[in-house]
C-alpha cells in the first residue's frame, strides 16, 4: 500500500463512534442502513416516511439498472438535500443517507471511457481525471461512485469491456490505484472533504469472464486464474484504500457472486484485508432466486447477508426479510451488526455526519471548469492509439484541402462513451469541429450523411480523414455483439473512398477492439480512439495536426477476427505451442493467421524508438530479492515523442503453468530527437512471483526471461536466475 493511501483499516476513533451509534439502534434501524433504494423523483415524497423511520441507508441516483447513456430521471439536488434533512433531523438517530451514482468516466466533463484511459498508460492523468469527476459529482450531491470497474476482459464481444482497463492484471491494478486515489483522495482528510467521493471496486469478481461475451452469463474460473488474473486489480484497489466493493450479477464456479462466502469473506476480507462495506449490484440479491440457488427472496437475502453482502442495492430483500431471518435465528444479529458497523464507518469517514448537505450554488462554479476540459483533452489525446502510418500523419501544414467525412465525422453522441448519464452532449467537440479549430487555414469538406457526397469530397481533397466506428450504444452493459466488426456499410464506404486514390486517414472510434484488417489495408494511416469524451474531437485533431505526438498503447489485444476470441498476450505456455510462439508447432487455425491484428501494448508514434543494452543485475538475488533491469531507449526519429517502455517477464520453469509473458512494469519516457536514455526497473517478489497451488504467493527460484520494449511482442531479452545469478 502506498504511504499516502488512506489506511486500509478505519481509524479507531471512527470505529468507536460507529459502535456507539450501532449500540443505540433497533433491529429495524439496523436493517434500514443496509437498504439502498432508487431516488425516483416521483417517489421522493413517499420515501420521506421510510427515511424518517430509519428504514433507508442509501439512495441510488439512477432510474434503471443499466443507465449507461440513457436519460436519467432522478431527484435534483434540492430534493436530495431535503431527503437528507429528514434523515438528519427527523429520524430517531439522525444517521445521514449516502447518495450513490455511477460516475465512471467523468460527470459533466466526460473523459475517455476507462478502456481509453488505460490506453494512455498515464496513471497521473487518470488519477487527475477521477479527482475532477469526484469534484464535479460531489458538487451535485453525490457522495459515492460505483467505480472503478476492475473486470479483466478477454472477450471484446462483451460490451462492458469498455468500462474496464482491458486484459492485463498489472495495468488494471495501476488503473485501480489511480482511480481510487483520484475519487477518494490519498488521505483521510481528503476523503472526508467536500471534493472527494467514496469509490467502489466492481464487479467482484470475474464478471468479465462471462461465457460467449454475453453479459450476465455464467463464469467459470479456476482458483489459480482467479488469484493471478482476476483478483489483482481488486487487491490493488483494497491496498489503495477503496472503501466499498460491489458484488457482481454473475455466478462463478457454481456460486452466486452476490452469495459466495468464499469470495466475499474468505478471499475479500480474510485474504485481501478489505475493511469497507460490500454493496450488491442492482437487485443481485434477489437474483439468487433467478439463479435457482434460493427458493424465494427470503432465502436469497439470507444467502447474501451471510456471505458478506452488507448493503442490498434496490432488491428490497433485506428490508423485507432480514427482520424475520434474525427473529428465527437463521441470520445471527451479530452478522447484521458487522454489516451496519461497516456502513456507518464509511459514512463517518466520508464526512457525512459533519457535512450532510451539498451547497446548491457550488456546481455552477465547478462543472465543466476550463481546467477540467483541459485535462479531458490531454487524457483523450494520450489515449489515442496510432496503429498504422505510412507518412501521411501528421497532416502537413502544406496540405490545404482536407475532406473530413464518414458517419462519425460530426457525431457528438458517438464520442461520449457508455457511461455518460451526466455528460453535456451539446458541449462535446466532434472531430470535424476539432480539425476546423486546429487548421483554420485549411479548406475543410465535411460530410457525414451522404456517401456519394463523401466520395465526391474525397476526390477533390488532398487528404481524406474518414471517421468510422461504433456508437456507445453498442457497448456497455447488456450491449454485446456477436461479431466485433465495424457497423454495416462502413467498410464499403472505406472501399469507395480508397478507390479515389487519395491518402486516407481512418479514425476508428469504438468501445472495444474491433477486428479491422480491411481498414488497415485501405487506409494509409489508422488512429484508434476508444470513446474519447467531451474533448474527443479536439484531442483527435491534436494528434492529426501533430500538436500532440501519439503515445497511446493498446490495453487489450486487437483480434484479427471474431473467431480468434479469446486471444490475449498473457496466455499460458502449453506442451504443444503454436507457431505464434518461438519453437511452436502447427497453427491454431487453418483459415487465418495465428497472430492477432495487434498485440497488447502496441502503439506507434510520429517518432521511432530503438531499444538496446538490456542488462540485468542479479547478483545476490534470493527468492525474495530484487532483480534490476535496465535498457537504453533512443528516439531515432525526427520529432520529440513519448514512449511507454514496457517490461515483461517469463518464469522459465514453474510448478504450475504460467503465462508466456507477463507485464510487470512500465515507464513513460519523453525523448527529444536523437536523445537516448536508460530506463531501470526493479522487480521484487510481487513482480516475479505468482499465486501457487495453495493460493499462497510464491517466488520460485530458477531462470526468468525479461523483455523490454514497446509492446508485448518486444524482442530484446535477457535472462537471470532468481536464487542464484546466471
Ligand atoms: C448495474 C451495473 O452492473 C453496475 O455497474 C452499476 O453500478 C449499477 N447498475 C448501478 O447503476
Amino acid at each position: 500500500m502506498s504511504e499516502t493511501s488512506p489506511d486500509r483499516k478505519p481509524r479507531p476513533e471512527i470505529v468507536q463512534r460507529a459502535r456507539e451509534i450501532l449500540a443505540r439502534m433497533t433491529l429495524d434501524e439496523k436493517i434500514g442502513q443496509l437498504h439502498q433504494t432508487p431516488a425516483y423523483p416521483d417517489r421522493m415524497e413517499s420515501l420521506g416516511a421510510l427515511i424518517k423511520a430509519g428504514s433507508v441507508g442509501s439512495l441510488i441516483l439512477a432510474s434503471s439498472a443499466f443507465a449507461g447513456t440513457e436519460e436519467q430521471n432522478v431527484a435534483e439536488l434540492e430534493t436530495l438535500n431535503a431527503a437528507q434533512r429528514i434523515a438528519v433531523n427527523e429520524s430517531r438517530l439522525g444517521v445521514p443517507l449516502i447518495f450513490g451514482r455511477d460516475v465512471i468516466h467523468g460527470h459533466r466533463t466526460l473523459f475517455p471511457i476507462p478502456l481509453g484511459q488505460a490506453a494512455s498508460w498515464d496513471m497521473a492523468l487518470v488519477e487527475e481525471a477521477a479527482r475532477i469527476a469526484a469534484r464535479e459529482a460531489a458538487s451535485r450531491g453525490i457522495h459515492w461512485t460505483f467505480a472503478p470497474m476492475l473486470d479483466i476482459a478477454r472477450d471484446p464481444r462483451w460490451g462492458r469491456v469498455s468500462e474496464g482497463a482491458g486484459e492485463d492484471p498489472y495495468l488494471a491494478s495501476r488503473l485501480a490505484e489511480a482511480m481510487v486515489h483520484g475519487f477518494q483522495g490519498r488521505t483521510p482528510e481528503e476523503l472526508a472533504g467536500p471534493e472527494r467521493i467514496v469509490a467502489c471496486a466492481k464487479h467482484y469478481v470475474g464478471y468479465g469472464a462471462a461465457i460467449g461475451g454475453r453479459d450476465y452469463d455464467t463464469t467459470e474460473i479456476t482458483d489459480n486464474t482467479l488469484r493471478n488474473t482476476y483478483l489483482p486489480p481488486f487487491r490493488a484497489a483494497v491496498d489503495a484504500g477503496v472503501r466499498t466493493v460491489m458484488s457482481g450479477f454473475h455466478d462463478l464456479n457454481g456460486e452466486s457472486a452476490s452469495g459466495s462466502r468464499y469470495l466475499l469473506t474468505e478471499i475479500l476480507r480474510d485474504e485481501l484485508g478489505f475493511a469497507g462495506f460490500v454493496v450488491s449490484d442492482w437487485e443481485s440479491v434477489a437474483q439468487n432466486v433467478g439463479m435457482r440457488i434460493a427458493a424465494d427472496r427470503e432465502e436469497a437475502a439470507a444467502i447474501s447477508v451471510l456471505a458478506g453482502v452488507d448493503m442490498d442495492m434496490t432488491s428490497g430483500c433485506y428490508l423485507d426479510h432480514l427482520y424475520d431471518l434474525v427473529e428465527t435465528g437463521t441470520v445471527p444479529e451479530s452478522v447484521l451488526d458487522e454489516a451496519v458497523l461497516r456502513v456507518l464507518v464509511v459514512k463517518l469517514e466520508a464526512g457525512l455526519f459533519e457535512n450532510p448537505y451539498t451547497d446548491i450554488d457550488r456546481s455552477a462554479k465547478v462543472l465543466m471548469h476550463a481546467d477540467h476540459r483541459k485535462v479531458a483533452r490531454d487524457l483523450a489525446a494520450r489515449s489515442v492509439v496510432l496503429l498504422k502510418n505510412t507518412d501521411v500523419l501528421p497532416i502537413s501544414d502544406a496540405v490545404k484541402k482536407i475532406a473530413v467525412i464518414g458517419p462519425l465525422a460530426e457525431a457528438k453522441a458517438a464520442l461520449r462513451g457508455s457511461w455518460s448519464i451526466d455528460g453535456d452532449l451539446s458541449a462535446i467537440v466532434d472531430v470535424a469541429s476539432g480539425i476546423k479549430a486546429a487548421r483554420p487555414d485549411a479548406e475543410l469538406l465535411v460530410e457525414s450523411a451522404q456517401a456519394d457526397l463523401m466520395v465526391h469530397y474525397a476526390t477533390s481533397a488532398d487528404v481524406v480523414v474518414v471517421v468510422v466506428g461504433e456508437n456507445p450504444i453498442r457497448s456497455g452493459e447488456a450491449n454485446d455483439v456477436a461479431e466485433i466488426v465495424l457497423p454495416p456499410g462502413q467498410e464499403q464506404l472505406l472501399e469507395a473512398i480508397a478507390m479515389t486514390g487519395k491518402p486516407v486517414i481512418a479514425v476508428v472510434i469504438a468501445g472495444r477492439p474491433l477486428a479491422i484488417p480491411r481498414v488497415l489495408d485501405l487506409a494509409a494511416a489508422v488512429l484508434y480512439a476508444f470513446h474519447p469524451g467531451t474533448e474527443g474531437g479536439n484531442a483527435i485533431a491534436d494528434v492529426i495536426s501533430g500538436r500532440v505526438n501519439p503515445s497511446g498503447k493498446l490495453p487489450i489485444t486487437m483480434p484479427r477476427s471474431t473467431g480468434q476470441i479469446p486471444v490475449y498476450y498473457n496466455r499460458k505456455s502449453t506442451g504443444r505451442p503454436y507457431m505464434l510462439a518461438v519453437g511452436g508447432v502447427g497453427f491454431p487455425y487453418r483459415d487465418i493467421d495465428a497472430a492477432p491484428l495487434f498485440p497488447f501494448g502496441y502503439g506507434l508514434s510520429y517518432a521511432t524508438f530503438s531499444y538496446s543494452g538490456l542488462r540485468i543485475a542479479c547478483s545476490d538475488v534470493g527468492a525474495d530479492g530484487m532483480v534490476r533491469v535496465s535498457a537504453t531507449v533512443a528516439n531515432t526519429g525526427t520529432r520529440a515523442g513519448e514512449e511507454v517502455v514496457q517490461c515483461y517477464i517469463q518464469d522459465n520453469v514453474s510448478a504450475l503453468t504460467r503465462p508466456v509473458r507477463e507485464l510487470v512494469a512500465y515507464e513513460r519516457l519523453k525523448l527529444a530527437p536523437g536523445e537516448s536514455r536508460d530506463v531501470e526497473f526493479t522487480l521484487g517478489a510481487a513482480e516475479l512471483g505468482y499465486f501457487g497451488r495453495d493460493g499462497k504467493h510464491v517466488v520460485e527460484s530458477g531462470a526468468f526471461t525479461v523483455w523490454v520494449g514497446g509492446s508485448s511482442d518486444a524482442e530484446l531479452s535477457a535472462s537471470c536466475v532468481v536464487g542464484g545469478c546466471s
